[in-house]
């Protein structure tokens, strides 16, 4: 059962489209309670066996209890443990205990969940101000509330068929031969590759929409040529559109007052990649549709994908910030000129942290600072409203934008569309991938946790940057990695600038990543079959044990492992060195082990803990009781897949 709830006066986020009648009636939670006076606050009392889910992309564990959270999507590509905002803002938590009952608190600004954080017992959801919509869903089961939550919020989007390919993306690819040198050394490896993914650098001074000319000549020829070698180019889009006179989109965006306000009706004015820039008010309709529309530009050339980035939005600095840092070091000057020793002076000016605290704070904060958020304003609907009350809805309706532009551009296309930002609600026009992750052993966990809660939230097509994005890789890393990869739905390894190259054919013995990676090409007419499902079902891929074994305690607390489907139970190694792992069988299932030979090594295991060995060759997963999946032979595409391989395994 769903109930909607109003406090104050809520911004429409469009998070949910299902009209429902408002209740009249305060909400009533038991051992819950709600605060409302001028901010909002819900307070619960936690059972010591509650099991808190949900949040989506955030940080820590499945059951989400003993952290803080904040609903505030930021650019920071340090996902370390103590980390309470990541990229997502995705208000849906569940409390699993003695009762089972699901909150979505719509709220667009920032919002906290303290989740046994100040006090080990006690939920606290909390946010500035009491102006949201709260929908309550009771149900059976933690996996029940979930479904009936999926269903209110709408269908999640399915991408086509090729992206459940693998793709190779790295910040760096600068010319047409970078890409086809890295098709050219997937092919020659025989590993199989559906995309090549262009990070920044293709397109003419970062700025949207466009392509350098010198760094990829007849860029239509060139996606076309790509095409018949089974390769979709998949461009990436920013949010900041470069302040650059007779830049077309530029002096459109201005003339039509598409750019985000400052209060006094001037263009708001951020530093990103390309320089100064201006962010589209994608809040605003008008707006929205007029930069959705630009995705043709690169549609006419035979683009079928693309991936939104820097859509919190990321601000390097302001115009005001720069303002703002600049008196305080002239202060700081100033206070040199003061007489003193001059032996003093040259000290401070050798050591950067001889910098007065107030500068060197200014320094630290100039980038995505919340005095920026407050500064620039969106026109909702006739009325301003500030960037900060509504700062997790900007990726939201970036890819809105875009989603909402491709189903008049080429309605009868599937397009491929991910964000790094974004608000329940996106998940009906775009994936996601969870940003700047590192090449830790800890982020392959963190990666697998974070699936299951995104599903919860309707998120279903997701996936980590494969291999880490920052730092340097190792191969034995990267293969751990693809070995979860190849059951995500977006699988592509994507690095940083700068770090060690990881495409997979850089490393020796290429022949293991053929076959890890050919795994994925085995599976996928099982996975995306499961996929197209779960999202016309309002169904989860990924589930937590614990959504199909609620009373069995082990299978709660199990959190590196995942459900997929209805069939398999997927249990990867995320540690160095390891030979396998321990798993936990919630039931008696089958064993699988795809081993480097090409056989498929099965095993029929009792219910309980087992080790299991697994090479970093080898793919290991679990069939359960009574299912069965089919698998066909490698293919080196999606496209190169034969249907009439197919081979059934399965667990009578
Ligand atoms: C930040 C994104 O998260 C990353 O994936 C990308 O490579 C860089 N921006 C450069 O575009």
């Amino acid at each position: 059962m769903i109930k909607k709830y109003r406090f104050g006066k809520p911004f429409e986020t469009d998070a949910i489209l299902t009209q429902m009648q408002e209740e009249t009636e305060a909400p009533c939670i038991a051992q819950g309670s709600f605060q409302t006076n001028g901010h909002f606050s819900f307070t619960y009392l936690m059972d010591d066996t509650d099991v808190i889910y949900g949040l989506g992309e955030a940080n820590r564990g499945i059951n989400k209890r003993g952290y803080v959270y904040e609903s505030n999507c930021t650019d920071d590509p340090n996902h370390t443990e103590e980390k309470v905002s990541l990229y997502g803002a995705h208000n849906f938590i569940i409390i699993s205990g003695k009762q089972q009952v699901g909150m979505f608190f719509d709220y667009p600004g920032k919002i906290r969940f303290d989740i046994g954080y100040t006090r080990q017992d006690t939920l606290t959801v909390s946010c500035d101000d009491a102006d949201l919509y709260l929908y309550v869903i009771t149900g059976e089961s933690a996996y029940d509330v979930t479904k009936q939550f999926r269903k209110l919020i709408g269908t999640s989007y399915i991408p086509p068929k090729f992206a459940f390919g693998f793709g190779q993306s790295r910040w760096g690819y600068q010319t047409a031969e970078d890409v086809e040198k890295v098709v050219k050394g997937y092919r020659e490896n025989g590993i199989p590759l559906d995309m090549v993914y262009m990070d920044i650098d293709y397109m003419q001074d970062y700025k949207d929409f466009t392509i350098n000319p010198e760094r990829f000549p007849d860029f239509p020829s060139f996606v076309q040529k790509m095409k018949e070698q089974h390769i979709r180019l998949i461009p990436i889009i920013d949010a900041g559109v470069k302040i650059e006179e007779g830049y077309d989109i530029y002096e459109e965006g201005v003339k039509k007052g598409y750019f985000c306000k400052r209060a006094d009706g001037s263009d708001f004015v951020a530093a990103v990649w390309p320089g100064w820039t201006h962010f589209p008010d994608v809040l605003n309709k008008d707006a929205r549709e007029w930069f959705g529309s630009k995705y043709q530009i690169l549609i006419d050339q035979g683009i079928e994908g693309f991936w939104n980035d820097m859509n919190e939005p990321a601000i390097f600095y302001s115009k005001e910030g720069v303002e703002d840092l600049n008196e305080a070091m002239k202060a700081f000057v100033h206070s040199l000129e003061e007489p003193q020793e001059q032996a003093h002076r040259e000290d401070i000016m050798d050591n950067a942290n001889a910098l007065p605290y107030e500068v060197r704070e200014k320094m630290n904060r100039i980038q995505n600072s919340p005095q920026d958020y407050e500064r620039f304003y969106h026109k909702v609907n006739g009325e301003m409203v500030r960037h900060d009350k509504v700062h997790n809805l900007y990726g939201f309706n970036m890819t809105r934008a875009a989603g909402e532009a491709f189903s008049k551009i080429a309605p009868d296309k599937e397009i491929l569309l991910f964000s790094r930002a974004s608000y329940i609600g996106m998940h009906r026009y775009g994936g996601i991938w969870t940003g700047d992750n590192q090449s830790w052993w800890s982020h392959i966990l963190l990666n697998l946790k974070m699936m299951p809660s995104l599903n919860m939230c309707g998120f279903l097509y997701c996936g980590a940057d494969l291999g880490g994005f920052g730092s340097h890789t190792t191969r034995d890393l990267l293969l751990r990695w693809l070995a979860l990869g190849v059951f995500t739905p977006l699988m592509r390894n994507h690095a940083a600038l700068g770090t060690r190259e990881q495409e997979c054919y850089q490393f020796e013995n290429t022949n293991d990543f053929k076959h890890v990676i050919g795994v994925r090409y085995r599976l996928l007419p099982y996975l995306y079959d499961t996929f197209v499902k779960a999202a016309k079902e309002n169904d989860m891929y990924f589930k937590p044990l614990g959504f199909e074994f609620p009373e069995d305690k082990y299978a709660v607390a199990t959190e590196d492992q995942l459900l997929l489907g209805n069939e398999l139970m997927i249990t990867p190694v995320y540690t160095q060195n390891a030979i396998g792992r321990t798993v936990y069988l919630p039931e008696e299932m089958m064993f699988v082990k795809f081993m480097p030979d090409g056989t498929i090594l099965q095993e029929e295991m009792t219910r309980g803990y087992h080790f299991i060995d697994v090479a970093l060759n080898e793919v290991p997963m679990f069939i359960r009781k009574g299912k069965q999946v089919s698998i066909v032979d490698v293919a080196q595409s999606v496209a190169e897949i034969k249907p009439e391989t197919a081979k059934v395994i399965g667990y009578r």
